[in-house]
C-alpha cells in the first residue's frame, strides 16, 4: 500500500476523531450502510483532493464501503489533520498523501501520487486535481468518467473551463446543492472561521471592529457569528445588491479606505485576489489581525507585507507578526490560508454531513450515468438534494407539513384572484 503521512503512529488519536465526527454525520452513515449493502461503486477508482479532516475520513470510508478503490490527497497544504491521515491508512486501508504544512512541491507531488491510481472519478475542493489532470496529466483523461467539485472557487474555475471549451469530462458542482451552500457555506464557515481566529489569537471579540470583506454565503455566516459574539461588524462589498442586503441585515457598510482606519480584525472571504491589499495594509492601525477564509491564499497581499516590513516574528502558532517599516504591527493568521482549517478543524461534522452526503451520492450518480452526461458543469440532481434535506430533518427529529391537494392545485392554477 502506498501512502505518505506525517506519522503513522498518530492513528489511535485520529481514529477517535473519525468516530467522534461519525456520530454527528447520520445522513452520511445511512448512505454508508446503503453502500455496504448495494456496492454501487464496485470497480470504481476514485482519487479525492479534499481537506484531510475527520469529516472527509468518513466520506472516504463511505465510498470504500460502496466498493470503490479510494485514495486521498490534500486540497490545501495547511488543512490536513495528520492523526486522521494516519488512521485512514492504518485502520481503514485507504491510501493518503498529505502532511500538514507541506510545501508547494510536496503538495503537487501528493496530487500526482493520487493521480497515479488512474482514477475514473476525480473529487476536488478547489479544482487543483482536475486542473493538474487537464494540464500535466492529460494521458489520464481517457479513464475519467466524471468529477465532483466541493467549493465556490472550484466551481468558478470549472465553469470557466466549460465556457472556454477545455473541460474534458462532466462535473457535478456539489456547492450548487441547497443542502450544501445554504448550510456549509453560511453556518459552517461562520462558526469555523470564528473558531480559527479565536484558537490562533485568544482575543476577545466583544466590542472589536470586525471587518468582513465579501458578503456572499460565507461572509454572511462570519458576520452573523461575529455579531453574535459582540463584535461591531463592518462589511466591504463591490456588489451593490449585497451591500444593501448587508446594510439591511444591520451591519455597517463602507469603502475599504474608511474601514482601513478603524478596523481591528480584517477577514477576507471573497474568492478574489488582494482584497486585503495596500488599500488596507498601508493604513490600518497598529496590531490589527488579518485573516482569510476564502479557498486560496491570494486574498491577502502577502507580497505587500513582505516588501514593506522589517521583520516577521511567529508570535504564536499560526500568527505571523509583520513589523512594518513605519513600526506598525500586522498579525497574519495561518499564513493567509483558510483560517478555519489552518488554525482550527474546519466546519463541524453536523454540517459536513449534508455536504458529504451530496459528494457520496454525486459520485454514485456520476458512476452510473456518465454516458448520458456532457463535458459540462452540472448541479446536483434536485431529487438527491431534496432527499438529503428530508433525511437530515428526520435525523434532527423534525417533522414538517406537506401541501394538501387543494393547496397544490391552487399553486398550479392561475384563475383564482381577489
Ligand atoms: N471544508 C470546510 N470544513 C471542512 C471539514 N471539516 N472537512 C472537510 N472539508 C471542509
Amino acid at each position: 500500500m502506498n501512502y505518505d503521512v506525517k506519522d503513522i503512529n498518530l492513528s489511535v488519536k485520529g481514529n477517535k476523531k473519525i468516530q467522534w465526527a461519525a456520530d454527528d454525520m447520520p445522513v452520511l452513515m445511512k448512505i454508508t450502510k446503503d453502500f455496504e449493502n448495494e456496492k454501487p461503486l464496485k470497480g470504481a477508482v476514485v482519487s479525492a483532493c479534499l481537506h484531510v479532516t475527520s469529516e472527509t475520513a468518513n466520506l472516504m470510508i463511505a465510498l470504500k464501503a460502496g466498493g470503490a478503490d479510494v485514495c486521498l490527497c490534500a486540497s490545501n497544504p495547511l488543512s490536513t489533520q495528520d492523526d486522521v491521515a494516519a488512521s485512514l491508512v492504518k485502520d481503514y486501508g485507504i491510501e493518503v498523501f498529505a502532511i500538514k504544512g507541506e510545501d508547494n512541491k510536496t503538495y503537487y507531488r501528493h496530487i500526482n501520487s493520487a493521480l497515479d491510481k488512474k482514477p475514473c472519478i476525480s473529487m476536488d475542493d478547489g479544482a487543483d486535481l482536475i486542473s493538474t489532470i487537464h494540464s500535466k496529466r492529460r494521458e489520464l483523461i481517457k479513464n475519467v468518467l466524471g468529477g465532483t467539485e466541493e467549493t465556490t472557487t472550484g466551481v468558478i474555475r470549472l465553469k470557466s473551463m466549460e465556457i472556454n471549451r477545455v473541460l474534458e469530462y462532466p462535473i457535478i458542482a456539489v456547492n450548487e446543492a441547497k443542502t450544501k451552500h445554504f448550510f456549509d457555506n453560511r453556518y459552517g464557515t461562520g462558526q469555523s472561521t470564528i473558531d480559527g481566529i479565536l484558537r490562533a489569537t485568544n482575543i476577545l471579540l466583544a466590542g472589536k471592529k470586525f471587518v468582513v470583506v465579501g458578503y456572499g454565503w460565507c461572509g454572511k455566516g462570519v458576520a452573523m457569528r461575529a455579531k453574535g459574539m459582540g463584535a461591531n461588524v463592518i462589511i466591504l462589498e463591490v456588489d451593490p445588491f449585497k451591500a444593501i442586503e448587508a446594510k439591511m441585515d444591520g451591519f455597517e457598510v463602507m469603502h475599504s479606505s474608511e474601514a482601513a482606519e478603524i478596523g481591528e480584525i480584517f477577514l477576507s472571504v471573497t474568492g478574489n485576489i488582494n482584497v486585503i491589499g495596500e488599500n488596507i495594509l498601508s493604513k490600518c492601525k497598529d496590531n490589527v489581525i488579518v485573516a482569510n477564509s476564502g479557498h486560496f491564499d491570494a486574498e491577502i497581499d502577502l507580497n505587500y507585507l513582505k516588501k514593506n516590513s522589517k521583520t516577521v516574528v511567529e508570535i504564536r502558532p499560526f500568527v505571523k507578526q509583520y513589523i512594518m517599516n513605519d513600526g506598525r504591527r500586522i498579525n497574519v493568521l495561518a499564513d493567509g490560508r483558510l483560517v478555519n482549517l489552518g488554525s482550527a478543524e474546519g466546519h463541524p461534522a453536523s454540517v459536513m454531513d449534508m455536504s458529504f452526503a451530496n459528494q457520496a451520492l454525486s459520485v454514485k450518480y456520476l458512476y452510473q450515468n456518465s454516458s448520458s452526461l456532457e463535458k459540462k458543469v452540472y448541479a446536483v440532481p434536485e431529487d438527491i438534494d431534496r432527499s438529503i434535506a428530508e433525511l437530515k430533518l428526520k435525523t434532527m427529529g423534525i417533522n414538517i407539513d406537506t401541501l394538501t391537494n387543494e393547496q397544490k392545485e391552487y399553486l398550479s392554477s392561475w384563475e383564482s384572484g381577489t
